[in-house]
Parts: C-alpha cells; structure tokens; sequence
C-alpha cells in the first residue's frame, strides 16, 4: 500500500464539515445548469452492451436530454440526437444501415458522426448542410459510455479494472425513482451495510462491527476507506462523477464459487428525479471452476426471471406493502438499497439532515461537488479530473 492509499487519521475526519447550505444544487444535472455542466465533463454510463444487438436503435433518455442509441451491423454503437433535424421524427423508429441510420419519416440517412449524406426527395447538395448532433461512444466492462460533453473526451476507458484473470458480467438494470446522487452517496455509506441489508445475511461479514469512514479527495474522485476494530482497512474507490468501485459479498446464490467480485455500480441520471443503476463486476475465475460457476449463475438468472421486479418490490415495501425484515429476492441487497434511497423522496431534503461523523464519505464528496459547482457557476476554472491509476485499488478490509 502507498502512502496515498492509508486512511486518513481519525483528526482529519473531524475536519470535514458539511458544506454550506443553498449555495448551489449539488444534485440537478439539467443541461446548463452548474451540476449538468460538471456531469458532462466525464464518460457516462448508458446502457449494458447486451441490451443494444446489432442493425437496432433504442432511444435513451440521460440527465434530461432524449437521445438515439444504435449499434451498426458490425457491431459499433453510436449515439446521436433523439430526433431528425428535419421535421422531428424520433431517429429509434428508422433503419440501421451499416453504421449509418435513415429517418423512418422521409428517409433521411445520417452516416456514423451525424453528417446527413441522402435525403431522397430533395436536391442534391442541402445534405451537405445538415448533420445531426451525435456522441463519441465506446464499450468497456459490459457497458456502452458516452461522451456528451463539449471538446474531445477524456481517456477511455475511463477508469482501470481488476488486472487478475476472470469474468465481467452485468446484472439486471434498476431505473430507481430518485435523483443519482442518493445512490452514489448511499454506496459512501458503509454504515447503512450493517442495518439495511440485516435481513437476508447477504452482507454479514461486513457486519461484524461498524467501521469508522474516513475519506480523501483524489485526482480521479474519493478515496474511502471503512477501518475495523481490528485495525483492518477497507478501501472503496468512487470515481468521478457517479461510478463506485467496491468489493462486495457475491449475490444470494453466487457464494461459495468466484469469491468476492469487485462491482462498479454506475448511477446514471434520467432526468433529476430518476437514475439508472447499472451494475457490472469483474469475478476472479479460471477455468476449472467455471463450469460451476456458469450453473450457479444460471440459477440465479432464472430466479430473477421468476421473482417480482425489484424496483416493483421496493416500491411495495416503501408503500408499507411488506415486513421489511421478512422479505426474499434474488436481488435483496438492491430492494433494499433502493426502499431506503428513494424512501428518501425524489429529491433528497439535504437542507434538514443531522450528519454524523459516520457520514464523512458522503460529506467529502458534496464538499467536492459543492465546491466545482461554484467555480463553474462563477466562470472559474474547475478542477481538470485526470484518468485513475491501476495500482489503486478496493480492498475487502476484513
Ligand atoms: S423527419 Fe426525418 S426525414 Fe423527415
Ligand atoms: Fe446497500
């Protein structure tokens, strides 16, 4: 471990104070808006590869704008405006062609890049002086990312992944019904592990006994860190501007083979009131345990085909539908993660909290956005986030 990787000392905990209130809107992420400005810097997270096939188009609606996901027939996804610069058609109704897509209204074909190049009924040269607008996209760890910020992107990918041999898998997307923020602070909260994902077992060797949360600002987002009684330090890294890679009890179902996968949850707003959360993990598997472990897998797929969608259950227990201590799903952890964030409402009431010093993840992290926003709403220069690097890394911590 390097010396950027120790836990802060329990002084610096104290040090991190809530940011002043009302100052700027630290969840929106409304176009033009501080927040929209801040999330636009950054690679985001739009889809698992698996829901796109090739020759399709699907629309996809991201921190309140509406936009056109299609992957060509070789396989390439692009990304462009969700309607045709014509008469407003939405583009996911047309045809895939190669890597171009033809409006389904009057026929109108953009090639890969958004510049028009066939407009049947008009004449020849107006295509020229039409493009639609359109995203650099790109594909890593089971997700298709994009870019929608103005200039040319940062790196891709984004962030590094577990270097060990193994298997990266997506799980079931949940469309959460609060704004992003709430999740990608509830994955800051160790705490919360202990009491909210009591019922089940799943997480009970993090339960032990509550680590002390300490946080430091990096480069790339929030180093965490979770220290137990016993000295032990588990490390959790939160990437800027919304993905948390963490290690994690593999799934009801899943233990026993893999051990421990290492997650990267991905909370991507709809629109301020909604997120997606995507899930992909990286399993530390070779070959002699993979048939096994392919079986297990298949249970729990088809568990999940049969159980309650889990949003619909977290909204049936935020109804007061269910004992909260005595329900069972393939996906509990998620159904309870989201009955206690979007229990909070769809916009978080930050104004009437009583933080504790148990919340310093989430503290440090709005101290940074807070922060950001301000110099972006004043004209300032904002911080210039660089690229992870691969040698740091979650820890288990127990
Ligand atoms: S609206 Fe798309 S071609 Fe007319
Ligand atoms: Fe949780």
């Amino acid at each position: 471990m390097n010396i950027a990787q120790k836990p802060p000392l329990r002084k610096a905990v104290r040090a991190v104070k809530s940011p002043a209130r009302s100052e700027v809107d630290i969840a929106t992420t409304k176009p033009g808006t501080p927040g929209g400005i801040f999330m636009r810097q950054f690679w985001i997270c739009v889809s698992r590869g698996e829901d796109l096939p090739a020759g399709r188009a699907k629309p996809a609606r991201i921190m309140s704008e509406n936009y056109t996901l299609y992957r060509g027939a070789a396989g390439r996804v692009h990304c462009i405006d969700s309607k045709c610069p014509h008469r407003h058609a939405l583009m996911h109704l047309g045809w895939v062609e190669d890597d171009s897509i033809r409006c389904v209204y009057h026929g109108w074909k953009f090639a890969a890049g958004g510049q028009c190049v066939e407009q049947p009924a008009e004449e020849a040269g107006f295509a020229r002086k039409v493009r639609i607008g359109s995203y650099p996209c790109g594909e890593y760890l089971g997700m298709i990312w994009v870019y929608f910020g103005p200039g040319a992107p940062p790196q891709f990918p984004p962030f590094p992944h577990r270097a060990t041999p193994g298997i990266i898998q997506t799980f079931n997307v949940e469309k959460v019904p609060c704004n992003y923020l709430q999740s990608f602070e509830n994955s800051m909260d160790e705490v919360h592990v202990a009491f909210t994902h009591a019922p089940g077992g799943s997480h009970a060797n993090l339960s032990r006994d509550l680590p002390i949360i300490t946080a430091q600002e990096e480069p790339w987002g929030l180093l965490r860190f979770g220290t137990r009684k016993t000295g032990k330090v588990r490390r959790s890294l939160h990437y800027a501007p919304n993905v948390t890679r963490v290690i994690v009890p593999p799934l009801t179902g899943m233990d026993g083979v893999g051990g421990w996968p290492e997650i990267y949850f991905s909370f991507t707003p709809v629109d301020d009131e909604n997120h997606l959360w995507f899930v992909t993990s990286h399993v530390e598997i070779e070959e002699p345990q993979m048939e096994a472990y392919r079986k297990q897998r298949a249970k729990y797929d088809q568990a999940m085909a049969a159980a309650k969608p889990t949003a619909e259950l977290a909204d049936e227990l935020m109804a007061g539908l269910h004992d909260y201590a005595g329900v069972r799903h393939p996906d509990l952890a998620i159904v309870q993660d989201i009955a206690v964030q979007a229990g909070q409402g769809r916009l978080a009431d930050r104004q009437n909290e009583r933080l504790g010093r148990s919340d310093a993840g989430l503290i440090a992290w709005r101290k940074i956005l807070t922060r950001e926003l301000k110099r972006i709403a004043e004209g300032k220069t904002p911080k210039k986030w660089t690229a992870p690097p691969a040698d740091v890394t979650p820890t288990l911590g127990f």
